[in-house]
């Protein structure tokens, strides 16, 4: 039996490499015969699936996987399923030397870089879908977006086997779906949540952000703003639902070259809109910044009464989405 380095020397030696010395895979069988060998030689494998244009949110997350695992494999495939207009599939940011230089260099072993056919072979007939979490918020203004999103993930778990898959929280209702499909599926697949990497005046990184003018560039910042504030609310004792998201609304209102899509208050597990909030909340805004869609979020606590006393016994969710999620800020309520 060879041990775990041995393993990742043996996958470093098996194919072409990119200048960091990172492995790059165009074929889906290739790829899943190089991390069950390093498996069987027992290493554990971190998978970070990406759509490529990699910026430092993306390289977080390779950072977290180099940290916690014995082989990083990075999937850089721009799904065509999960794009619900074709115009904004065409106009998706394509860098692949960049991202196999910066996967490299953020810690990655592998990068698989398939063509469409490799994933989706002539006759493909199934799609993943999880109707509960897929027709709100992001789904809402993109119909059929996560039954790709879901359909892709799978298949990225089966191409890679046993593995913890990082993804990140800046996709909140992903980053739930992903980890309901995996639970649901008996994958074995552990989930594992990073947080949201901004730029300084707390834009969230995106690739879309290479599309804002620079006008644009400077409202955008808005989102989390408004996030801040609605998070400022809950911390001052607000518990009405309504009034958090029109305190978020108000914000985004305010910046003349924002359009609102939404701003919403949820729970965080299962991201159901209650009256009263309660437990965990996750506060999720998305708008149109010129013909730039932007998403973004924050978790907070809503102490609830047990809480405040700590004597009396307060019960805890089992929910699979609530328990790893961490606030993608400096402040850890809980
Ligand atoms: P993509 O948008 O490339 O994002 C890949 C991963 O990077 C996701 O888990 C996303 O949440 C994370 N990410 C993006 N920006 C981030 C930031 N600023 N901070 C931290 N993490 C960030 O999400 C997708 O691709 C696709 O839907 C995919 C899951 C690969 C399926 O096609």
């Amino acid at each position: 039996m060879t041990t775990a380095a041995e393993a990742v020397s043996v996958l470093r030696a098996s194919a072409v490499r990119g200048r960091t010395g990172v492995v790059v895979f165009d074929t889906v069988g290739a790829f899943t015969a190089a991390l069950d060998e390093a498996r069987t030689g027992g290493a554990a494998v971190g998978l970070v699936p990406t759509m490529g244009s990699l910026h430092a949110g993306h390289a977080s997350l390779i950072s977290r996987a180099r940290a916690e695992c014995d082989v990083v494999a990075v999937t850089v495939f721009v799904n065509p399923t999960q794009f619900d207009d074709v115009a904004d599939l065409a106009a998706y940011p394509r860098d692949p030397d960049g991202d196999v230089e910066l996967a490299g260099s953020a810690g990655a072993d592998m990068v698989l870089m398939p063509a469409v056919e490799e994933v989706y072979p002539e006759g493909s007939a199934t799609v993943v879908s999880l109707p509960s979490l897929s027709g709100s918020f992001e789904g809402e203004s993109r119909p059929g977006h996560f039954d790709g999103v879901a359909t892709v993930v799978a298949k990225l778990f089966a191409m890679t086997g046993r593995c913890r898959a990082y993804f990140g929280e800046k996709d909140y209702q992903q980053l739930a779906l992903v980890r309901t499909m995996a639970r649901d599926l008996c994958l074995p697949v552990e989930v594992i949540g990073c947080p949201t990497v901004r730029d300084a005046d707390g834009l969230a990184l995106s690739s879309r952000n290479a599309r804002l003018s620079v006008e644009q560039r400077k409202a955008a910042p808005v989102l989390y703003r408004a996030l801040l504030a609605g998070r400022r609310a809950i911390e001052c004792g607000s518990r009405d639902r309504s009034a958090v998201e029109s305190i978020m609304r108000g914000v985004i209102g305010q910046e003349p070259l924002a359009r609102l899509d939404y701003a919403a208050a949820v729970d965080a597990s299962d991201l159901s809109s209650p009256d009263e909030l309660g437990g965990a909340v996750r506060l999720l805004v998305a708008a149109r910044v010129g013909a730039v869609r932007l998403i973004d979020n924050l978790g907070t606590f809503a102490t609830t009464p047990e809480l405040a006393h700590p004597g009396r016994r307060q019960s805890v969710t089992t929910s699979p989405v609530a328990p790893q999620h961490r606030l993608d800020d400096e402040r850890h309520p809980q």
